[in-house]
Order: C-alpha cells, then sequence, then structure tokens
C-alpha cells in the first residue's frame, strides 16, 4: 500500500516568524498517520529542520541544481540541500518550468542528481488552460512523463505531483472526474515503464487549489495519493485540516 503525503510548497513566501506555523502543526499532529512534507525557502530550511525535530515531519527543498557542484551562481545543488537537513526536493514545478524556461530535460537532470544525492523527489507534472482546452491533456502529461522522470527510480525515492497550470493558486479545481482520469492514466503510464511493481508503488499527488473545504473529495478519487499545497500550507489551520481529511480517506 503507498502511504499517502500531505506536502506543503510555501513558493517565495515566508521569513523565520513563519516557521511558528510548523510549530503548531506539529503540535496538532504529534503522530500522523501519513507522511507530512514541507518545502520552505532555501533559507528556512536548516532553521525548520530544528522546529520540526522530534517529528516525523520532512523539509524539502523547492528546486536543485542538475550539476553536483560548480560556477552557478544563486544555485543550490542536491548535496547542499541535503546537508541542510532537506530530504526531499520538489522538481519541475510549472513555475520553474515558466519562470526559469525549465524543459523536461532540465527537469530530468536535475532529478538524476538529487537522486544521486540520496533526496526523495517531488516531480510535477501538469498541462496549461489552452492545453487543455486542446484537449492535448493526456497527450502534454504523457510527453512529460517521458522527459522528466530518469529512467532509475522506485516508489521510495520518488513522488508525482499532477499540478493542473490553471487550477494553483486561482482557486479553480478541475472536476473529480478529470483528476481521476490523468491520475489513472499516469499509473498505467508508470506501469509500462518501469514494470507493474515499481509503476504501482510512486505516490500520486493532486496539486492546485487544494484547500480544507475540497481536500476530502479529491482524496477519494482513485490513485490520488495526497496533495501538493501552496497557499493553504502557510497557515497551520488550513494545512491540519488537509491532513485531516487525508488521514480520513486511508
Ligand atoms: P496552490 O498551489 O495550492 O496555492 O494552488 C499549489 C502548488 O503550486 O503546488
Amino acid at each position: 500500500m503507498r502511504r499517502k503525503l500531505a506536502a506543503g510548497n510555501w513558493k517565495m513566501n515566508g521569513v523565520s516568524t513563519q516557521l511558528a506555523e510548523v510549530e503548531a502543526l506539529c503540535a496538532a499532529h504529534p503522530s500522523p498517520r501519513v507522511d507530512l512534507l514541507i518545502a520552505p525557502p532555501a533559507t528556512l530550511i536548516s532553521s525548520m529542520v530544528v522546529s520540526a525535530a522530534n517529528h516525523a515531519l520532512e523539509v524539502a527543498g523547492q528546486d536543485c541544481h542538475g550539476e553536483k557542484n560548480g560556477a552557478h551562481t544563486g544555485d543550490i545543488s542536491g548535496e547542499m540541500l541535503k546537508d541542510a537537513g532537506a530530504s526531499y526536493v520538489i522538481l519541475g514545478h510549472s513555475e520553474r518550468r515558466e519562470d526559469h524556461s525549465e524543459s523536461d530535460d532540465d527537469v530530468r537532470s536535475k532529478a538524476r542528481a538529487a537522486l544521486a544525492a540520496d533526496l526523495k523527489v517531488v516531480i510535477c507534472i501538469g498541462e496549461s488552460l489552452e492545453e487543455r482546452e486542446a484537449a492535448n491533456t493526456l497527450e502534454i502529461i504523457a510527453g512529460q512523463l517521458a522527459g522528466s522522470l530518469p529512467d532509475i527510480l522506485t516508489g521510495e525515492n520518488t513522488v508525482i505531483a499532477y499540478e493542473p497550470i490553471w487550477a494553483i493558486g486561482t482557486g479553480k479545481v478541475p472536476t473529480l472526474a478529470q483528476i481521476g482520469e490523468v491520475h489513472d492514466f499516469i499509473r498505467s503510464k508508470l506501469q509500462t515503464r518501469f514494470g507493474e511493481g515499481v509503476g504501482r508503488s510512486i505516490r500520486l499527488l493532486y496539486g492546485g487549489s487544494v484547500k480544507p473545504s475540497n481536500a476530502s473529495e479529491i482524496f477519494n478519487v482513485s490513485n490520488v495519493d495526497g496533495a501538493l499545497v501552496g497557499g493553504a500550507s502557510l497557515k497551520a489551520e488550513d494545512f491540519s485540516g488537509i491532513i485531516k481529511a487525508l488521514e480520513d480517506a486511508i
């Protein structure tokens, strides 16, 4: 059985005072029945690790470079994230694909580098509104999966987040049938490429405007193993509601 995962992505939000939210979250969920992960800005990784000491909550980076080290001003390597106490890194978020022109090839080499640094990866994929309206969603998803995933991965070290770009930060959510269609499609593609066992063991998160009020219905969709949450992960109370909904879906 795949263990469920509630992952928060703080994006470019939060200075040290924001860590009070993590402390409140840990206090509200002393022994969570699902995996918990938060990706703060890189400046808060090591202090968040301290805030979550003695708690199961894990900490993630939001990006890493595809090389181990070198002359890349402003970039962060997988080894650096690991050294700061992160155990995961989010890769290929649509905001990185857009703001930094990251291609599937870039995401794949970052994933290789992150896995080599012994990090687990959350690889994001998702279609734009134009692609959805042109009925190209599954084709786009297939292309992103083929291009962004390295050949060597396992259910232990890799999570995939399906995030329709038009649902991120907009309050718009696909229908449950649309979410289910894409998640089932991703599952079957993974089984074809990586074999039944590995394909079945990789966790699939849905992301895009997940809130406490819509989390339960989303978590009951087949092949949804949790969520990648942006805005609603910034407040302990909101993220807590989503975590409870996920625990109820076990
Ligand atoms: P949102 O962001 O929950 O604020 O829509 C999701 C994401 O970008 O991971």
